[in-house]
């Protein structure tokens, strides 16, 4: 059963120190609240009053006391106390949950979920409260805590459960990582853009960058990414991340740079209209593809590296040319011939083997690209297109190196 009770309880006391009923207060609560199916303690207790002279026996009885007994369905939930300040990571955390105890000899269990740490249990008068203490990791961070009381009902045990608290753990960079990636422009020589991640909270306020060079470390710049020229050599970097709370270096990002001391870039001839292209691959160029208009000009172009034929450059027709280099073979030279108000019209690719690929008409103004160094070969070309055709072209040099 649910509801409000008025009851007139007797409170008797049995055994009086000889005094006058007149002299007696009764203390008992004016109301109660229990569960349905839960017991129900009602505390009596008696003062007396002043001007004492207690001689005779006595048995008395209070019974003009009503108590209003509430009985609930269900338990009022458990309440949370959190910590006033965000917690720094490796200090101690304590969570309070008070749940009401309604009946005296059947306190509600308390249970954190999750788990977090140790947890202790006391019981205080009418209250039970639970202490989780643990101390904070980053790990915890963004947990989302609630503490559940569970009563023993003979009829059916209920549980209920508390508000849910995310926590937030303070703590110093974690996983600090620098990595490097190619990026444009190519140029001469080598653009890296080293890019650095950590998790921190509060978020990460400054990165910065160091180059470690023979004895010396050098702070070479600062931001969670940054672009560097770098020429032939070895380098060695790393970052390091700060917040609030401290600060965490990367492990070393190692790079070794050959090849861009020997590139040279042939610089690109023609009209210029349409929009610009570049070719992208990795490693050597093996095979090269040429569109032209019959008895016109070059429409497009496509490079393979490896076993994969990059993206054409322009536009495709009919009318194809194509050649396959064989395992060592490179190609040395690019010439031909453009006209300097529309297109490329004519163009030779010749290899270190001496072999070439002609496609097109031998009109107007010559010309012959190759690299500036022994032992370069062709890595990339790039220039503008339109819908027609081919309107300028340049020529990428450099020495073939594996990174590792
Ligand atoms: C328990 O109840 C007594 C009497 O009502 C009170 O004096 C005491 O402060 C209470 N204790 C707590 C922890 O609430
Ligand atoms: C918290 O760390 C201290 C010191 O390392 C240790 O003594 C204590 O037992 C730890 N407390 C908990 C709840 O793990
Ligand atoms: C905690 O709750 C929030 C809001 O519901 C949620 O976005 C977050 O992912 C939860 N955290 C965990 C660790 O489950
Ligand atoms: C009710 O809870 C008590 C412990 O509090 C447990 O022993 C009992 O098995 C539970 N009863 C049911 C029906 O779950
Ligand atoms: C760091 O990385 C480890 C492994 O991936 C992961 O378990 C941990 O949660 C990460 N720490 C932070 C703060 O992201
Ligand atoms: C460098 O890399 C970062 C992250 O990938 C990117 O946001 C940024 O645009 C890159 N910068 C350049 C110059 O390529």
């Amino acid at each position: 059963m649910t509801g409000s009770w008025r009851l007139f309880l007797l409170c008797s006391l049995l055994q009086g120190a000889g005094c006058n009923a007149a002299q007696f207060e009764a203390l008992m609560p004016a109301s109660v609240t229990t569960l349905s199916g839960s017991c129900v303690t009602v505390p009596c207790s008696f003062t007396v009053r002043d001007g004492i002279d207690c001689g005779n026996e006595l048995k008395f009885s209070f019974k003009e006391n009503p108590v209003t007994i509430q009985i609930k369905g269900l338990p009022e939930a458990p309440r949370l106390t959190t910590p006033k300040e965000p917690v720094v990571e490796g200090t101690p955390v304590g969570l309070g949950c008070s749940a009401p105890s309604y009946c005296d000899t059947h306190p509600p269990t308390v249970t954190w979920t999750p788990a977090l740490g140790l947890s202790t249990q006391l019981q205080q008068n009418d209250t039970v409260t639970s202490t989780l203490t643990f101390n904070a990791s980053h790990l915890h961070h963004g947990n989302n805590v609630s503490c559940t009381a569970a009563y023993h009902i003979p009829s059916g045990n209920k549980t209920v459960t508390s508000t849910r608290y995310q926590l937030s753990i303070l703590f110093a960079p974690r996983n600090t990582s620098a990595v490097g990636s190619p990026c444009l422009p190519a140029g001469e020589g080598g653009c890296l853009n080293l890019t650095c991640t950590s998790h921190a909270n509060p978020a990460v306020s400054e990165f910065t960058w160091y180059r470690i060079h023979g004895e010396q470390t050098l702070k070479i710049g600062t931001g969670s990414s940054l672009s560097i020229q770098l020429w032939n050599a070895h380098y060695v970097f790393f970052c390091e991340a700060r917040n609030e709370i401290g600060t965490e270096k990367s492990d070393v990002y190692k790079i070794g740079i050959q090849a861009n001391e020997f590139s040279s870039y042939s610089s690109a001839l023609g009209s210029g209209s349409g929009t610009p292209f570049s070719s992208k691959g990795e490693g050597c160029i093996t095979g090269v593809k040429v569109w032209e208009l019959p008895n016109s000009h070059i429409t497009g172009i496509q490079l393979r590296h490896g076993a994969n034929w990059g993206s054409v450059l322009g536009i495709v027709t009919t009318s194809e040319l194509s050649m396959e280099l064989f395992e060592g073979e490179a190609i040395v030279q690019v010439s031909g011939k453009y006209n300097p108000v529309d297109y490329i019209y004519q163009l030779t690719f010749r290899t270190s083997r001496g072999r070439s690929l002609i496609a097109g008409q031998p009109l107007q103004v010559s010309f012959n690209f190759y690299p500036k160094f022994a032992r370069a070969e062709l890595r990339m070309l790039s220039g503008r297109s339109n819908d027609k055709g081919i309107t300028s072209l340049g020529a990428h040099w450099g020495i073939v190196h594996e990174m590792n």
